[in-house]
């Protein structure tokens, strides 16, 4: 099925060094605001299922609040264990102040 754009929030309401939660279709997807640049990606740890939400960014890195595993938020890399497997990441852009990603 192709990709379609889905607009997720302001860009206003994610301040740079900020994650937030969005719901899309019954799929929990955060949006980090790594120094003024967005990037989208599955909510959930693949460790144990935390919210990585409720984790801390610093740069691109986002640290899981559960047990320390760490992501790039660019690529849904994993940077550190426990994580065993890489998150999704969604193309997102910014388009009249709106953050809109493909789903
Ligand atoms: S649930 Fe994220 S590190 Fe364990």
């Amino acid at each position: 099925m192709a990709a379609r754009p889905v607009t997720v929030s302001q860009v206003a309401d994610i301040k740079p060094g900020e994650l937030a939660a969005v719901d899309v279709e019954g799929t929990r997807i955060t949006i980090a605001n790594a120094n003024g640049r967005f990037y989208a990606f599955d909510d959930t740890c693949t460790h144990e299922q935390c919210s990585l939400a409720d984790g801390i960014l610093d740069g691109t890195i986002v640290t899981c609040a559960c047990h320390g595993a760490q992501f790039d938020v660019t690529n849904g890399t994993v940077v550190a264990p426990p994580a065993p497997t890489p998150v999704r990441t969604y193309s997102l852009h910014v388009r009249d102040g709106q953050v809109v990603i493909e789903v």
